[in-house]
């Protein structure tokens, strides 16, 4: 089958044979096949750059369910099941007040394979909220559990992309959020401009919801209109004495310290400023309201796509030696 209607950059490469699976016991059937030495997992296809056909079982994780595991006065512990929409289950908890997710609105994808690069937006990640997930072993069949310390969340990264690539099915993840005193979180970028513009001076989560959605809408194409995966590379860290340097050449160069001796450069601004924002090269291109996304305007291949990024990584390597690394994962 087609698996341009599972991954949100639309690309339509062919998975030999594929499965939907709803439980874990079928999940664990699944893996147990014999004929298929090694399995492709496939969550909300949100965060992937397919550039070729698929020739062994493509396994579509859809577990689906939401539910609260425990709750005092203050907090709940709720337990998404992996094939939940992140959105809707965003939506789910701010339906019932629960506060912690809210600036993670709209982030395409699945909860499922939201831990796997700690998702993050405006000022939050899913880190800040993440107590635990459950993961289905590859190998021994078994099902683990995961605390915090395990995942070793970092910006975009964790244990699921690193040495455990590859060898967990994420099942279901539970969260800590507020039922009160919600701590807001509104100083990251334009949410408060945002907010003044609706004229909202004491915001509920829903409004910081509502805000990063039409921020969002501004700036990132919709996947159903336009394929893309979000944020294609990862903003660099770099040495202060680096970005000085580069200050004498570029005084508008926007920076934000990540600790004593680095500097966070948005990607986004040099893609931009190496004249790539916007452009388009037949069917695919750089989005044209923020530089950081590569857009599939129809039918592109991802190969094609691959190769645009890997002109914009040496660009960007040339104009300003820095080297951007791909925050989506390429297959
Ligand atoms: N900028 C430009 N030109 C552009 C885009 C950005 O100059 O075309 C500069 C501007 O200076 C702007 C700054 O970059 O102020 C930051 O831009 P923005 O707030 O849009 O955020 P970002 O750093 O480009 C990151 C995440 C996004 C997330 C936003 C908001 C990464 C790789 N990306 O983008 O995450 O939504 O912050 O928190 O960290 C994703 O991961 O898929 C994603 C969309």
């Amino acid at each position: 089958i087609s698996l341009k209607p599972f991954n949100t950059f639309g690309i339509d490469v062919l998975a030999k044979h594929f499965i939907s699976i709803e439980n874990i016991d079928a999940l664990k059937q699944v893996i147990s096949l014999e004929e298929y030495s090694n399995i492709f997992i496939l969550g909300g296809g949100s965060n992937m750059l397919l550039t070729k056909d698929i020739e062994t079982l493509v396994v579509h994780v859809n577990l689906k369910g939401i539910s609260i595991l425990s709750e005092n006065e203050d907090s709940v512990l709720v337990q998404a099941n992996a094939g939940e929409n992140w959105h809707e289950f965003v939506l789910w908890c701010l339906e019932k007040d629960f506060g912690g997710l809210e600036n993670l609105s709209l982030i395409p994808g699945n909860v499922g394979t939201a831990p796997i690069q700690n998702i993050g937006a405006y000022g939050i990640e899913l880190k800040d909220t993440f107590i635990s997930c459950e993961a289905l072993h590859i190998a021994t069949k078994t099902l683990k559990t995961f605390t915090k310390t395990d995942c070793k969340f970092d910006y975009r990264n964790s244990v699921f992309k690193q040495e455990e690539k590859g060898e967990f099915i994420i099942c279901n993840v539970t969260f800590k959020l507020s039922k009160k005193n919600h701590t807001l979180h509104t100083s990251y970028g334009s949410i408060s401009d945002e907010l003044a513009g609706m004229n909202i001076t004491n915001p509920t989560i829903q409004d910081i919801s509502n805000a990063v959605i039409k921020i969002r809408q501004s700036k990132l194409p919709d996947p159903k209109k336009i394929g893309n995966s979000g944020s294609f590379f990862k903003n660099p860290v770099i040495l202060k004495s680096a970005y000085s340097k580069l200050k004498e050449n570029f005084q508008d160069i926007p920076g934000y310290p990540v600790s004593e001796t680095e500097i966070k450069v948005p990607a986004g601004w040099l893609i931009e400023k190496a004249g790539f924002k916007g452009k388009q090269f037949g069917n695919y291109g750089v989005h044209k309201a923020q530089a950081l996304v590569l857009v599939n305007y129809g039918n592109a291949k991802g190969s094609d796509i691959l190769e645009l990024s890997i002109l914009i990584q040496n660009t960007i390597k040339q104009i300003f030696n820095i080297t951007i690394e791909a925050e989506v994962n390429i297959l």
